[in-house]
């Protein structure tokens, strides 16, 4: 089963794709984790996405169309994968609808996170991550053990994004709004939208998406 998790920057699309992917036995495909991931490594690519994501701008769509495709053609991608960050623009979800029909596959769902600007910029100063395993927490809402370490890998690296300082924070969700929010009408034309309030309890959030997913399930 192949389902888009959409929302806003913080809309809390990493810590329910986790989920979702566990639930459904795929992976979670995420490209913001992807890139980071390249950045630390010290490539030449990873090089590139610099000077966008530490800006808070979306990085060219054939560098991430490059990336995606390369992960969705593993393996363990092969029944199907939540896509957590991707598509971004409209020509993303035009190269994924391609790129599916090439392996015989069609999403499922878009499964769209609704989050007003004050609980992003919220969850963005509060959220730390696992460097060691990408474990997403939140100082408030989802803390860390006490012991400063990672509850699923037991890493002492919990970090702040460097994406998550307010300015840079606000500058993401214009992104969000100019580029990434018409991609919810090209989706809404196919029929595979559909929205979830994403502003509840992560516990309430999951549950909300489990009902959508079960419902697209038996609809199909
Ligand atoms: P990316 O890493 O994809 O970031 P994002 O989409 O901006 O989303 P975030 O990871 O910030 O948030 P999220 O929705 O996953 O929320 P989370 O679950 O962590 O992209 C980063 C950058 O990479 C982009 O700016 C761009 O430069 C580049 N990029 C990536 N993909 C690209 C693409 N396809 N095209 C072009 N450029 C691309 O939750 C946030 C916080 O809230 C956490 O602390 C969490 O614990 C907490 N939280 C979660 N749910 C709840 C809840 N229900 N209640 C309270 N707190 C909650």
């Amino acid at each position: 089963m192949d389902v888009v998790l959409f929302g806003p920057p913080g809309a809390g699309k990493g810590t329910q794709a986790r989920l979702l992917a566990a639930r459904l036995g795929v992976p979670q495909i995420a490209t913001g984790d992807m890139m980071r991931a390249e950045r630390a490594s010290g490539s030449e690519l990873g090089r590139r996405f610099d000077a966008y994501m530490g800006r808070g701008l979306l990085v060219p769509d054939e560098l991430v169309l490059e990336l995606l495709e390369e992960r969705l053609r593993r393996p363990d991608a092969r029944a199907g994968a939540i896509f957590d960050g991707f598509p971004r623009t409209v020509a993303q979800a035009e190269a994924l609808d391609a790129l599916l029909a090439r392996l015989g596959r069609r999403l499922a769902a878009v499964v769209s996170l609704d989050v007003g600007l004050d609980a992003i910029v919220e969850r963005a100063a509060g959220r730390r991550v696992c460097e060691a395993c990408g474990q997403t927490y939140h100082v408030r809402y989802n803390p860390p053990p006490s012991t400063g370490r990672c509850g699923a890998c037991g890493a002492d690296r919990l970090v702040r994004r460097d994406d998550d300082a307010e300015p840079v924070v606000r500058r993401r969700y214009e992104e969000y709004v100019a580029k990434t929010e018409p991609v919810l009408a090209y989706y809404e034309a196919r029929g595979l939208l559909r929205r979830v309030d994403g502003t509840g309890s992560v516990d309430v959030v999951t549950r909300s998406i489990g009902e959508v997913i079960d419902a697209v399930r038996s609809a199909r």
